[in-house]
């Protein structure tokens, strides 16, 4: 598809950011509805581009909504210290409190929020895991706090026969709580534990859209591999996280102030580079709902 063809909907301009993913794109104000064929435009270059960057696009939470709405439902959090107390659908990736206050780096919420220097896919722990993710850098850092995204197509092209041939067939186990097993964040409730059972995820998984096969891990949420001593499973997920995070698959976000970003999980992994906590950094993420199951490639 040419990048011309983005253009004929609208004042839409797309400028690819990476070979492997990212595309920024201008001449939109999200803060309104898209007229149909807008959206139509916008769409294709998501599932083109993967990660779609929108800089100085300064929205309220409810702005943010909105166009989030536009692709899908929205997912609301089954933790409280997560959510933002104004609107349920807002998860605060922050280690600035909802009173505007800076945590201390020993605060869970910060060890939890910290996960998130890992690679992993939002949500992958749901039995209908997330479609995309839509997060609104509102307090940005100086140095540090980038997020990196990875194309799971061309890590899931990329595998040698030996590596095909371990995760071929095979299910991955996805558990919110394994969470708790990798740092000192808060203990989960009993409700929030028996929101989030295990799920067994493919590890190769099919497009609903563009049909293209991808690798679906999730790394701080995998804990088991079917028929893997855990040792094995936890030696090969590691393994293949490290074939993910290859520069060539990587496109490497530096947040400005209000850059909205917008990233498909269902075929692309991220995770946040270490950062100085005593810098505020607020971001606000909506969570699209995925569109089914995940249908195994
Ligand atoms: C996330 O993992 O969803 C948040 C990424 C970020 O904080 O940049």
């Amino acid at each position: 598809m040419s990048i011309a063809d983005h253009r004929t909907a609208s004042e839409m301009n797309i400028r690819p950011l990476h070979p492997a993913l990212g595309a920024e794109v201008t001449g939109l104000d999200l803060a309104r509805p898209l007229a149909p064929e807008t959206f139509r435009a916008l769409h294709r270059a998501w599932m083109d581009y993967l990660v779609l960057v929108f800089p100085k696009q300064a929205l309220s939470d409810e702005q943010q909504i909105a166009f989030a709405r536009q692709f899908g439902e929205l997912e609301v959090h089954h933790q409280e210290i997560i959510k933002s107390r104004a609107a349920p659908e807002i998860f605060r990736v922050a280690n600035v409190d909802d009173d505007g206050n800076l945590m201390r780096a020993e605060d869970p919420s910060v060890a939890q929020i910290s996960l998130a220097q890992r690679w992993h896919t939002d949500s992958s722990y749901r039995p209908v895991p997330s479609m995309g993710s839509i997060l609104h850098g509102i307090e940005v850092t100086r140095e540090g706090g980038e997020t990196w995204f990875t194309n799971m197509y061309r890590v899931h092209e990329a595998l040698g026969t030996a590596l095909r041939r371990k995760i071929h067939g095979r299910k991955a186990r996805h558990d919110f709580a394994h969470l708790t097993t990798l740092a000192p964040i808060k203990p989960l409730t009993q409700a929030e534990r028996q929101a989030m059972p295990p799920v067994w995820q493919p590890m190769v998984r099919q497009h609903p859209v563009t049909g293209r096969k991808s690798l679906f891990i999730s790394p701080i949420y995998n804990d088991a591999i079917e028929g893997m001593e855990d040792s094995e499973a936890v030696a090969l997920i590691a393994e293949l996280a490290e074939l993910a995070g290859r520069d060539e698959f990587i496109y490497r976000h530096r947040w400005s102030p209000d850059d909205i970003v917008m990233w498909d999980n269902r075929c692309t992994m991220h995770q946040v580079t270490p950062y100085d906590l005593g810098q505020r950094r607020v971001m606000h993420r909506a969570t699209i709902v995925g569109d089914g199951p995940v249908i195994a490639g």
